[in-house]
């Protein structure tokens, strides 16, 4: 009965991999807005290795996939603040708090992303 109710309980903490797109998809440089089991994803290419950050911004929720990408910071479309796609960390105002990052793994040519 313990050892069922564990497992019951670890089973709810498992994150799960979502695939986003192929590599091939996402050029260096270049951000995108995919939807995900359920979540706006921004997932960025910076020079070959990708990123996932939740899209909506942590200001007034612009489009943060549809920003443009500078090294490993993105300007949010709406009002600028910048968001390192690396960690989730807003750099600028007017957004004041971060924005979650996902874990990405790329394997065989297909991204995935990892949700809670
Ligand atoms: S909605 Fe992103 S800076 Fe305002």
């Amino acid at each position: 009965m313990t050892v069922k109710g564990e497992v019951t309980y670890l089973l709810s903490k498992m994150s799960v991999l979502h695939k986003v797109c192929d590599a091939k998809d996402l050029e260096p440089g270049q951000g995108r807005t995919f939807s995900v089991g359920g979540r706006s994803i921004a997932l960025f290419n910076v020079d070959g290795n990708f990123h996932a950050i939740e899209s909506e911004c942590t200001h007034e929720g612009g489009p943060l996939g549809d920003g443009p990408l500078r090294g490993t910071r993105v300007l949010c479309p709406w009002h600028g603040a910048e968001f390192d796609v690396t960690t989730g960390a807003a750099l600028s105002p007017p957004a004041d708090h971060a924005v979650s990052p996902f874990r990405v793994v790329v394997e065989a040519g297909e991204v995935t992303v990892e949700l809670p």
